[in-house]
């Protein structure tokens, strides 16, 4: 162990800080052996604190420190120690300046927190804690800072120097040259950020609703600087969108982004000077996929909109942290939703939670959106916190209605301006703007699992009531046995018999009526473990469609019929919902193969979902025509992931489910490929690139085509993908042929995907993304032999464990998408992982404790498998050097609560 057993810390052990700062001036000295940070730091007693005249400040290990003095007086020995990660100053007065002198190694830093090297430029990432890693500093958010910062660097290797704000000061030193930032806003260290570099960028501007005028620049490396007009497109829409939808203006005079290549995270909502990831900045059709073109719209928003959610409102303690990370998905989903198709936008966030989070709420690492304790913060940046975060947020502004949320919301953003406030306080806000009664909803905040519910239906022809009981409970997670039954709005809608939505009132209740130009539902609030709700002047025998738009983040047990749900899947005016339908037919014929006792069950099954998949099919022909969804239609002819199915399992057999699941698809692959491969040339079109929803819809549908296509038992399929992708202009479709033919068994395969790889490959060396998706590609691909395969990419002379994005691309696509590869019966995939893992642990543990995920889950895999997942976390358990990033996560898998 590196620093004896680390501890957890606990929500209910918060104190208000005794010291606040009122003012932060940095002098950042920056060299290639060393960086000299003279901190000047003005500390004001906090009346809230306990009165303590004793100061204890966070660092680091890796802080040199030069000096200290108080008041413009050197400290002595005696008057203060340095111990572990903390400096501690003796007494001081009420008031006071400190002044310290640290030196540190950036380029030796890598661990990505701190000040760091990205290639050849300096650039920071302190959140959460990583500012105590330039100098010592109440590194907290609830500690809120006027900053300046001065940076002094080689004129010619770093021309371009920024912090947050304004440039308020230049200075030429002859080889050197200097260069002064202000930020007049308040803010935690953690929003703090620098970079130095040479860079080129791009310039527009935006005028906000009160017509200040606001300079936005992207900045990146010179060969990449072809590649950010997408963000900043994205960045003004974004800007318009939160003026428009939440009546949020931006405060500065400057916005500025910068892309890096090397960043442990997607990018950071640094205040004045956002710092991404350069996968979710940089986008050009040559070099990325639809998929990623949306990633980068959102994660820009994203990164945007916390200027007020999180910026100018903050978080008290890292507990609250998704007070700002779980509503800013939340808006960030709202925004997607309204730039592409919602009912798709809405697929894409569930398929994420269903893949991601509920795995994780019914795991060792089970928490509430609020944990009470961790060990590691870093380890808290979960799909719990933010997707179950931003549904928890979401059904709060779905009981509400879109007005009083709004008001909600205004009221919040107003009230706690500049302060750093708790879920709670947000929870308050919505409470007093709109009136309604939330005590039982703050249950989501602090109780983990996801609920489970069963709903029955009864139709009574002669009183036209149609009954419906809905029962829900949440199983037991580690350490919360006992569960309250949760608040949460049911959107529901009735299909009538020929297909339309039947409109009914409830009896003993008001339930928000939601009208779209062919759709009517009712938000109904269930509150209770057990609840019928009658519903009256239903003219005719509905089928339910509950749960439209997925109004809560649960399970559903619902008795549909096999004939239900194919009626569903055509008609349900709820497009979320029609999906839903099909993948529930999916579900149910691949349980059916997998227990495969029943053949009479499996035909029917069968023969139900054919007709499904041919009625989508038979639509997707049309897919010219613009008012067909291509992108909504993908997703109905696609089979639920291997990850959610598993989900469904109480133990997960990985032979019979992977078996199920691709012989569902052959099946499909084989009996419709005609109208696969029509639906191919239909959607296939002569334009050059758009990135508009049809063209992205077409897209969508030619590679799940190719997808089907190339698992059928027949070898043309091969030339098909080949003239695909041959044929292209933009990185979706070939990378889409590409992962087809990698994935394929066809006898004309193996010849395809030498020359493509080798001319993907041939695209990578000019552009890292592209490279890591050739990666990517290959460490998914669950043929034969994938362990291998990926020791073989691991050992290409452009792997690198350094980079976190080309890491992930091989790892990461490894352990948490090849099911097949990676629980290869003997267990070599497990080893591979565990040993990356204790390699990246040494230098980067952020990294290496969130590769965990796919063993922490070994209870699930069965006594052969599991003990073998369980072997390899004993193994990593059992190093020396372990980081407590890696030891909260591997303990809380191991250990029994
Ligand atoms: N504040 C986070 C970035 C962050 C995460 C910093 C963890 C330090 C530790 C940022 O706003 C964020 O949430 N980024 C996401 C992408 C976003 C679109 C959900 C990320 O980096 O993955
Ligand atoms: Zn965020």
């Amino acid at each position: 162990m590196r620093d004896g057993q680390p501890h957890a810390i606990y929500l209910k052990d918060y104190q208000a800080p005794d010291y606040l700062i009122e003012h932060t001036t940095l002098d950042v000295d920056l060299g290639e052996d060393e960086t000299r940070v003279r901190a000047s730091i003005r500390f004001n007693a906090n009346p809230e604190g306990k009165g303590k005249r004793e100061l204890t400040l966070d660092g680091g290990k890796d802080l040199d420190t030069r000096s200290i003095a108080i008041d413009g007086r050197k400290l002595s020995h005696n008057e203060y120690k340095i111990e572990g990660e903390t400096l501690t100053l003796f007494e001081v007065p009420e008031q006071f300046v400190l002044e310290t002198e640290v030196l540190i190694k950036p380029q030796d830093n890598m661990a990505l927190s701190g000040l760091y090297k990205s290639g050849d430029m300096f650039c920071t990432q302190c959140e959460a804690e990583g500012f105590r890693h330039i100098t010592w500093y109440l590194d907290r958010p609830d500690v809120l800072s006027e900053f300046e910062t001065t940076i002094t660097a080689d004129k010619s290797a770093y021309p371009v120097l920024l912090s947050n704000g304004n440039a308020v000061a230049r200075e030429d030193l002859g080889d050197r040259h200097r260069v002064t930032w202000h930020d007049p806003f308040l803010k935690p260290a953690y929003l703090y950020a620098l970079v130095a570099g040479d860079l080129e960028h791009i310039e527009d501007h935006f005028v906000t609703m009160s017509g200040r005028r606001v300079t936005l620049q992207i900045f990146t490396e010179a060969h990449n600087i072809d590649k950010v007009d997408f963000a900043m497109e994205s960045l003004k829409t974004s800007m318009r969108w939160d003026e428009e939808v939440y009546g949020r203006e931006y405060d500065l005079d400057i916005f500025m982004i910068v892309a890096v290549d090397s960043f442990n995270m997607g990018a950071m909502e640094n205040k004045g000077l956002n710092i991404f990831n350069t996968s979710c900045v940089l986008a050009h059709p040559e070099t990325t996929t639809d998929a990623a073109f949306q990633r980068v719209e959102s994660v820009v928003a994203h990164e945007y909109f916390h200027n007020w959610s999180g910026n100018r409102v903050t978080c008290r303690d890292w507990f609250q942290l998704s007070l700002k990370e779980g509503f800013t998905v939340l808006r960030d989903q709202q925004f997607s939703c309204d730039q592409w198709s919602p009912s798709v936008c809405r697929i894409e966030q569930v398929q994420m939670l269903r893949s991601a989070q509920f795995p994780e709420d019914a795991g060792p690492m089970a928490h509430p959106i609020r944990p009470p304790s961790f060990i590691e913060i870093n380890n808290f940046y979960t799909a719990t916190v933010y997707e179950k975060g931003a549904e928890v947020v979401g059904m709060l502004a779905t009981l509400l209605g879109p007005d009083a949320f709004r008001r909600g919301t205004d009221l919040y953003f107003d009230r706690h301006d500049g302060q750093a406030v708790t879920t709670e306080d947000f929870v308050q806000a919505m409470i007093d703007a709109s009136g309604a009664d939330l005590d039982q909803f703050q249950t989501w905040y602090h109780q983990a699992g996801t609920p489970e519910i069963e709903a029955k239906g009864h139709y009574d022809a002669v009183a036209k009531t149609y009954t419906l009981t809905l029962r829900q409970a949440t199983p037991p997670t580690p350490g919360q046995s006992e569960k309250k039954p949760l608040h949460m709005p049911i959107t529901l809608g009735l299909v009538g018999e020929c297909g339309s939505d039947l409109v009914f009132d409830i009896e003993g209740c008001s339930a928000r009526e939601i009208k779209g130009p062919d759709g009517y539902s009712r938000v109904l609030e269930l509150r209770e473990s057990e609840q019928v709700f009658v519903l009256t002047g239903v003219t005719s025998k509905p089928i339910p469609s509950v749960a439209r738009h997925f109004s809560a983040p649960v399970k559903w047990i619902i008795d549909y019929s096999l004939e239900d749900l194919a009626f569903l899947s055509r008609h349900d005016s709820d497009g979320f919902n029609r999906w839903e339908a099909g993948q529930r037919l999916a579900i149910h014929l691949i349980d059916a193969l997998e227990r495969g006792n029943d053949g009479v069950s499996c035909d029917e099954a069968s023969a139900m979902f054919l007709s499904v998949m041919t009625h989508h099919l038979k639509e997707a022909l049309n897919v010219a025509d613009s008012d067909v969804d291509g992108a909504g239609l993908a997703y109905n002819l696609s089979l639920p992931g291997l990850a959610f199915l598993g989900e469904l399992r109480a133990e997960i057999n990985v032979d019979s489910l992977v078996k199920a699941r691709n012989a569902v698809k052959r099946m499909v692959a084989d009996r419709c490929f005609d109208e696969l491969s029509a639906v191919l040339e239909a959607a296939l079109s002569d334009d050059s690139f758009a990135m508009t929803a049809e063209a992205v819809g077409r897209r969508a549908l030619v590679n799940v085509c190719l997808d089907y296509l190339l698992a059928s038992q027949r070898d043309e399929a091969v030339a098909i993908a080949e003239r695909v992708y041959r044929g292209a202009d933009n990185m979706t479709l070939w990378a889409g042929a590409l992962r087809a033919v990698v994935g394929s068994e066809l006898p004309s395969a193996p010849a395809a995907r030498a020359w493509m790889l080798e001319d993907f490959y041939a695209r990578g060396q000019k552009d890292a993304l592209v490279m890591d998706l050739w990666f990517s590609i290959q460490a998914a691909s669950g043929r034969e032999g994938a362990v291998e395969r990926v020791k073989a990419l691991m050992a290409h002379p452009d792997y690198t464990l350094k980079n976190p994005n080309r890491m992930r691309s091989v790892i990461g696509a490894f352990a948490g998408q090849n099911v097949s590869g990676f629980h290869e019966s003997t267990g070599a995939g497990y080893s591979l992982l565990a040993d990356t893992i204790i390699e990246l642990d040494r230098f980067n543990p952020q990294m290496a404790a969130r590769m965990l995920g796919p063993l922490t889950r070994w209870r699930k895999y069965g006594a052969a498998r599991g003990g073998l997942m369980k072997a390899a976390l004993e193994k990593i358990q059992a190093q020396a050097e372990r980081s407590p990033d890696v030891f909260e996560v591997v303990g809380k898998s191991l250990s029994d609560a």
